[in-house]
């Protein structure tokens, strides 16, 4: 069994290279964006999600990926898929395979995986937070490094969102650095008519090992 030590290690804490968009979305979020008060978004009574298993497609606005990647919930099976995507990512902390499969069987309708063809190329796991159900946690996200470019980051959080039609906000961690992972909520922000802000979260010193600290970013009022 994976110790809760384990269990909760697991979120992205280095630097990605890769910004080299010259066009910032409206919600792009700078590295040394100030941190900003975060508005008390009321609650809606949670509802179990019984959506979630149609696959959904998003044309790529920069790179064809032929067949188009689809999306769905994982199986146990897809649990090594994740596993080894996160490995590969060259970004996450990586969990135990026993942990991806645990979260592909008990959090199956807050996780998807990006399917292209038969590969599982991307996968996304979350949660819904215990205080507030109506507020999903996006614990991480990857996509396989021959894929990334080609929106499918976006295809999952849309495809996840888009089932979970009870959730009025979406959370996050994003390391100072990590300039991909920005891009990705910001856009997703923007995609959903959404405010998103920055504030402070786990600091540098509340990791036990060499890890940034990892603001959270709060992703509110999605059109639905
Ligand atoms: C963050 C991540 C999931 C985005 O997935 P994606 O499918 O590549 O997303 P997008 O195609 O929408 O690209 C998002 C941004 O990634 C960057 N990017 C684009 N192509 C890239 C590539 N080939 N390699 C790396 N980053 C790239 C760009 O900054 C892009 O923003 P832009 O579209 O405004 O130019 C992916 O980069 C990844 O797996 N990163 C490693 C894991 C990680 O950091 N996860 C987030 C924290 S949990």
């Amino acid at each position: 069994m994976p110790t809760s030590t384990e269990l909760s290690n697991a979120r992205h804490h280095h630097s990605d290279a890769s910004d080299r968009a010259s066009h910032n979305p409206p919600n792009a979020l700078a590295r040394n964006a100030e941190p900003g008060a975060c508005p008390d978004e009321s609650g809606i009574p949670d509802e179990d999600d019984s959506a979630g298993t149609a696959a959904v497609t998003r044309p790529s606005a920069r790179t064809a990926v032929d067949p188009a990647p689809t999306v769905r919930r994982p199986t146990i099976a897809d649990g090594a898929h994740m596993w080894r995507i996160a490995s590969d990512s060259g970004e996450l902390d990586v969990n135990t395979a026993y942990a991806y499969a645990l979260l592909a069987r008990d959090f199956r309708d807050t996780c998807r995986v990006a399917m292209v063809a038969d590969q599982t190329v991307g996968f996304v796991t979350g949660y819904r937070r215990p205080d507030a159900p109506t507020t999903l946690f996006v614990w991480q996200i990857a996509v396989d490094p021959a894929f990334r470019g080609r929106h499918i980051g976006g295809l999952l959080l849309d495809a996840l969102v888009r089932d979970l039609v009870d959730v009025v906000a979406v959370e996050t961690t994003v390391t100072q650095t990590n300039d991909s992972s920005r891009r990705l909520f910001g856009k997703f922000a923007d995609r959903h008519d959404a405010r998103i802000c920055e504030s402070p979260l786990f600091a540098a010193a509340d990791f036990p090992d060499a890890h940034e600290a990892e603001p959270l970013l709060t992703i509110s009022g999605l059109a639905r």
